[in-house]
């Protein structure tokens, strides 16, 4: 028979003689710690796909004219991405089959070995747009640092730093979903058209006075039916979501010379989830969807790891060092594509949103202006 094996093609000879951890053979490790490097590896060469995918979704996005069936594509990466997510958040069920005991008979000859050192998830978070200055430390160790300082010392170092610093440098999906956002038709109105600014702002500000609409209307029926003693509190409270509203859809809350910029991205945000239902916006609130999706997974993935970790070794410091599930915990609070989550606290009923402008352009036509 001609052409390679099926163990030649996958490599499996080497790939099942990867699990002795620090042993010299199989045979001397146990079938706890053979199932627990063996998750390890699993994990990781997700994340190596995950990684992959997330640059090709990257690129097809940060292409200067992003066309109809390009956003298709974008898709269906994201998606791929999400549903390995999914299983990995539902692996750790398998990985707390492990008893604490279990764990205990062999963790400490792992011990500073954590994965607080997987560079994969790292380049996941920088690939994301997460913020650097965001990331938790525990004590005066930042996570990054912590890597560059250990990669001098290993031998399987330099090749973590040096994918993590290319990493760094990159473009990220928040980088691109942004600029792609900066571009998008406002009703009816793209940058550089004539009037743009102004239509945006006159859109941001239909938009306000729509919520206001809507706030005098709940008022009134809370008022109904709570009495007239609840009007002072719930006034309180309606103006002051309508200030936070203002102040985030004209990117009041960023640093003067983002402001235009964030205002506009924001108002790409709430026109393609508002009039979600057109026919054009269909592939971009498909995009938005995903990329929601993508950072519920990792936050889901983040905090189904600390639940495990509770079962398995209790409030006990981690390998790392780390003060362990509280230091897990707080992880589980990053939020990278923020304005998509922001948008939700404003969005108004279908019925409620300010007319459109321009329906034409949103039909079932090519657009050369993306
Ligand atoms: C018994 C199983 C496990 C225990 C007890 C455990 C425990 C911990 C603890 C305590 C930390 C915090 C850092 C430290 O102080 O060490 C951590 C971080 C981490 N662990 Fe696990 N872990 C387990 C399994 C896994 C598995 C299977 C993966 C799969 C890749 C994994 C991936 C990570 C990652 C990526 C971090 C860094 C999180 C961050 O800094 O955002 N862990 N783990």
């Amino acid at each position: 028979m001609s052409g390679p094996t099926y163990w030649d093609y996958l490599q499996l000879p080497s790939l099942l003689d990867m699990q002795r951890g620090l042993d010299s053979s199989d045979a001397d490790v146990s079938v706890d710690e053979l199932h627990f490097i063996t998750v390890h590896q699993v994990y990781e060469l997700w994340f190596k796909l995950i990684i992959r995918s997330m640059r090709l979704a990257r690129d097809h996005l940060a292409q200067p004219r992003v066309s109809e069936e390009t956003i298709p594509y974008v898709v269906h990466h994201l998606r791929r991405v999400n549903t390995i997510l999914d299983l990995l958040v539902r692996q750790w069920r398998v990985v707390e089959t492990l008893t604490p005991q279990d764990f205990l008979a062999f963790r400490d000859k792992l011990v500073p070995a954590s994965g607080f050192q997987s560079f994969q998830l790292r380049i996941i978070e920088c690939l994301m747009g997460l913020d650097e200055s965001h990331r938790i430390r525990y004590g005066k160790v930042e996570p990054l640092d912590h890597i560059r300082k250990l990669a001098d010392a290993s031998p399987g170092g330099e090749v973590a730093w040096r994918s993590l610093e290319q990493a760094r440098g990159e473009l990220s999906i928040l980088g691109a979903l942004n600029r792609w956002l900066l571009r998008t038709p406002v009703q009816g109105t793209s940058p550089g058209d004539p009037g743009d600014d102004e239509n945006v702002r006159a859109f941001l500000d239909a938009y306000l006075d729509r919520i206001d609409q809507n706030h005098t209307q709940q008022l009134h029926r809370m008022v109904e039916r709570l009495g007239e003693d609840h009007r002072p509190h719930v006034e309180e409270r309606f103006a002051s979501i309508q200030d936070q509203a203002r102040s985030f859809l004209y990117g009041l809350d960023v640093v003067p010379h983002e402001q235009d910029s964030a205002r506009r991205i924001r108002a790409a945000v709430l026109f393609i989830e508002s009039y979600r239902d057109l026919p054009l916006l269909s592939w971009p609130r498909l995009l938005l969807d995903m990329i929601v999706e993508f950072e519920e997974q990792m936050v889901l993935f983040r905090s189904g790891h600390a639940r495990m970790v509770e079962r398995v070794i209790g409030r006990r410091v981690g390998t790392g060092g780390s003060s362990g599930v509280d230091y897990l915990d707080k992880t589980a609070s990053y939020r990278v594509f923020r304005d998509l989550w922001a948008i939700r606290t404003v969005l108004l009923p279908r019925d409620r949103v300010p007319e459109l402008r321009s329906p034409e352009l949103y039909g079932f036509v090519s657009t050369e202006r993306q």
